[in-house]
């Protein structure tokens, strides 16, 4: 997100006039389960980092959201850790953000479940997310944890040097390296497909999951799982659907595409989602990919999105009540509709779509979701 020095007034008048407190951001969307949170991070040994440059092995942070069906206790978690927070509340400060905002999030988790997470015997199929260049992946805390809340296990990545801050629990702080060129884009997509696909691999470690996740139950999900991203990660998406073919089917929210997926594709069902005037008729990485994806596709615009609507941001600045008092041209950048619908149109889309890849094979949520949200048109 490049900053608007120009909004340097509007953030002047609103961090004197409010006041932060504490503020609780909603799950949104079709869920229903309540959802724990776990972090992790993992050292892929057989793999130097491409952009530390020092020989070390790539290191990863991720989140898991695990639904769960017998949550004894609820509370309250903080929405990122102190020093990303801290760090994410200077960035925003440009759009107008009162500095504190991120610091003051929370959000609903569970504190303990039973052994058994899981109610019915194949239990939950699991979903992974990569989020926008620049950007942490806690940026989509309520996004993951509102798709969890359908009945899936999210498990959402960071890859370091490409996100924004990435806070490792021995408190190792990374920040973005220089990524620009279409060389270094590309780059950062393979290595995001490579993470994906070490995490992937881990998750069939059952010391790993028994550690990270107590309830997790079964190896089947394994072969039950589709991946979703946003940006580079929608990007980052479909380049680790082409190299993992036991990936079922995926989301991408708003990515251009870049590597190899753009001429080569793949054979598993696709669902593209844009913001407006962002289709593949003004896409060309898209146009170029359309004719290659073989199987289920389909291709929404939603009217009044803009590239940072597919991210917590506009439920957070309604949740806080300043959507309508930021400056004018973050509009630019979030969009103009409301923060809990846009959350609500992104949410109902991907678990309709996920509901349709990997439970019921129908595609009546899908069906329903246009009824119900007129601002999003099929384009193809
Ligand atoms: C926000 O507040 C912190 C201390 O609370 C301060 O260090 C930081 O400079 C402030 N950031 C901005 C953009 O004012
Ligand atoms: C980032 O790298 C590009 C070349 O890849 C260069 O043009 C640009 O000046 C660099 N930016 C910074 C902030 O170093
Ligand atoms: C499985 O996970 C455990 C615990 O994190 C780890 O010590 C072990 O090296 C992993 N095994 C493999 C084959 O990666
Ligand atoms: C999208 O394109 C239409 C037609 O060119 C234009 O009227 C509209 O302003 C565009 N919307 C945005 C957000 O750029």
């Amino acid at each position: 997100m490049a900053p608007f020095t120009t909004l340097w007034i509007a953030l002047q008048v609103l961090t004197l006039t409010s006041t932060v407190s504490t503020t609780q951001l909603p799950v949104v969307g079709p869920g229903h389960f309540e959802v724990t949170f776990t972090e992790f991070s993992l050292t892929d040994t057989n793999r130097l980092d491409p952009f530390a440059k020092d020989g070390r092995p790539r290191s990863i942070m991720a989140s898991a959201y695990s639904p769960s069906p017998a949550c004894q206790n609820k509370r309250q978690a903080p929405y990122m850790p102190p020093a990303t927070a801290a760090f994410q509340d200077d960035k925003f400060a440009v759009y107008g953000l009162p500095n504190g905002t991120l610091k003051s999030l929370t959000m609903g988790t569970c504190d303990k479940v039973t052994k058994s997470n899981s109610c019915s015997p194949k239990g939950f199929p699991l979903v992974f997310f990569s989020g926008a260049l620049g950007t942490s992946r806690l940026l989509y805390n309520s996004m993951c944890q509102s798709i969890a809340a359908g009945g899936y296990i999210v498990v959402s990545l960071d890859h370091p040097y490409d996100a924004d801050i990435v806070e490792f629990p021995d408190g190792t702080i990374i920040t973005a390296a220089n990524i620009s060129s279409d060389a270094d884009i590309e780059l950062a997509v393979a290595t995001r497909a490579d993470d994906i696909a070490f995490v992937y691999r881990q998750l069939g470690n059952t010391s790993l999951t028994d550690k990270f996740f107590p309830g997790y139950p079964h190896r089947n999900r394994l072969y039950n799982t589709a991946i979703v991203g946003h940006s580079l990660g929608g990007a980052a998406a479909a380049a680790a659907m082409l190299q993992i073919p036991s990936l079922r089917g995926g989301v991408n929210l708003d990515g251009t595409m870049f590597g190899p997926v753009v001429t080569k594709g793949f054979d598993r069902p696709f669902l593209l989602l844009g913001h407006e005037n962002k289709t593949q008729n003004t896409d060309p990485s898209w146009k170029a990919t359309w004719p290659k994806l073989t199987r289920w596709k389909k291709e929404f615009e939603v009217k009044g999105a803009a590239h940072y609507s597919f991210s917590d941001l506009p439920l957070i600045t309604s949740a806080l009540g300043l959507q309508e008092h930021l400056p004018a041209e973050v509009e630019q950048v979030l969009g103009r509709l409301e923060g809990h619908r846009m959350m609500d149109i992104t949410v109902t889309y991907v678990t309709a779509f996920l509901d349709f890849l990997l439970k019921s094979g129908s595609e009546k949520k899908l069906q329903q979701a246009s009824r119900d949200f007129a601002e999003v048109v099929q384009v193809a």
